[in-house]
């Protein structure tokens, strides 16, 4: 009978709660035809129709050292690779199929290359795997929800082996635990309809994969997909319970908490334009300034983000997503203090921002213009001990004029004569506490 030790637990999530911050890397046989991952399944493509492009699987843009740098260079402390996606087409050297990178043109280990770059630069190494297989003949298909031949008299289930492919995907899940060195994160992705669970035969999977990473993070997606929280929500976690919860596309309004009121480690993942995969007409990208203001919404609410980029058909970033990273990157530079190892304040939402907070250093993001000296509500002025304005680390007296003299129990953050949110995006108070809140 499992049962669930918190304090373990506990010691196995704390980097990831800290780090905050991470890199989703989308790369494939799909960045190819360039319409998104889900082009087979969206489109119903047959395979002879798609697996062709494998013969122009180069690669020759792929560069995990720029990919990588530009993470660390952009503030995120993990990366995640998908190392397989739903079409099966694999960006590792596995002994159990040809469909891969290896026998591409590409004739690389894309996986073993990023693992390297993310040593090399000391970021956190996180794999994702995709449970779900279009290209493996014993994966469902006339009878699935999501195969791109699903309801095809033609593609029908009989003679399909669920157990053949059970060992297919445990074997290469092993491969990826034991070829490349510790990894810190593994995202499997995802559970649909009855595809869940002990249908993985999950219980052996994650027992594998945590006598090989004892460390490793795991996320939820054995249990549920983009939405839903799984078990580790409830008072009786699963054997297979994920580690952290994936709310996709969405920042959980109020947070995540368990049945008990604790909050539960969960994180964001957020695409810069609509799509995870390259699409090359999908332009509708995020502002480098909406998109920090959501990592610190997350951050406000407990939570992590995780931005994807979407290499082309060549392996390169499209210029829009370098750009981003780096406006980003210049943001965290100055302002990373309020991110890393913080969480909730504990404190209602002030008007004009968002607060973060790490023990006795409460940060006061201001997001929009004040008119003068800004309120910090909810705060009893006797325990604040000082603010700096956290970029530049000056002290940000309080404001002592007449203006503010009929609510002495506000304290009123004196910013000066601009009346702008300095930097456009996010500008940040430091506001040291006289005691742990
Ligand atoms: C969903 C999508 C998948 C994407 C993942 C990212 O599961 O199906 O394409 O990789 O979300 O979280």
């Amino acid at each position: 009978m499992y049962s669930f030790d918190r304090k373990e637990y506990e010691r196995r999530i704390g980097w990831f709660t800290d780090a905050r911050f991470g890199m989703f890397i989308h790369f494939g046989l799909y960045s190819i035809p360039a319409r998104g991952e889900w082009l087979r399944s969206d489109e119903r493509v047959e395979a002879e129709d798609y697996e062709p492009y494998i013969e122009e699987f180069t690669a020759e843009g792929f560069d995990a050292g720029h990919i990588v740098r530009l993470a660390k260079a952009a503030g995120m402390k993990y990366a995640v690779l998908t190392t397989k996606h739903h079409d099966g087409f694999c960006l590792f050297d596995s002994a159990h199929t040809d469909f891969t990178s290896m026998k591409a043109p590409c004739h690389r280990d894309l996986t073993r290359e990023f693992v390297e770059a993310c040593r090399q630069e000391g970021i956190r190494v996180g794999l994702y795997y995709s449970l779900i297989d279009w290209h493996h003949p014993d994966y469902p298909h006339m009878g699935d929800e999501l195969h791109p031949m699903r309801g095809r008299k033609d593609h029908a289930d009989e003679g399909r082996c669920w157990s053949r492919y059970l060992e297919y995907m445990h074997a290469q899940v092993r491969e990826l635990m034991t070829a490349y060195g510790r990894i810190d994160m593994l995202f499997l992705d995802y559970s649909y309809g009855d595809m869940r669970g002990e249908k993985w035969d999950a219980a052996h999977l994650v027992d594998m994969v945590r006598t090989l990473q004892p460390g490793i993070v795991i996320n939820n997606r054995l249990e549920v997909g983009g939405t839903g929280y799984g078990s580790l929500v409830t008072d009786s976690p699963l054997p297979w319970h994920g580690d952290y919860v994936t709310p996709e596309q969405i920042i959980p309004p109020d947070g995540i908490r368990d049945s008990a009121g604790r909050p539960v480690a969960w994180e964001s993942c957020v695409t810069m334009n609509r799509h995870w995969g390259y699409h090359a007409q999908d332009l509708f990208y995020k502002s480098p300034r909406a998109l920090v203001r959501k990592l610190v919404e997350c951050v406000s609410k407990g939570g992590n983000m995780i931005l994807n980029i979407s290499p082309d058909g060549h392996g390169r970033i499209p210029k829009e997503q370098e750009d981003t990273l780096r406006e980003i990157g210049r943001w965290m530079e100055s302002n990373g203090a309020s991110i890393y190892g913080c969480t909730m304040a504990g404190l209602p939402k002030p008007e004009y921002g968002r607060f973060t907070r790490r023990g006795d250093r409460l940060y006061f993001h201001i997001l929009d213009d004040a008119l003068g000296a800004v309120p910090i509500q909810g705060i009893d002025r006797r325990r604040i001990a000082g603010i700096r304005d956290l970029a530049h680390g000056n002290v940000v007296p309080v404001a002592t004029h007449f203006t503010y003299a009929d609510y002495p129990d506000v304290v009123f953050a004196d910013l000066g004569p601009d009346p702008r949110v300095i930097d456009g995006i996010d500008h940040v108070l430091e506001i040291r506490l006289k005691d742990d809140i």
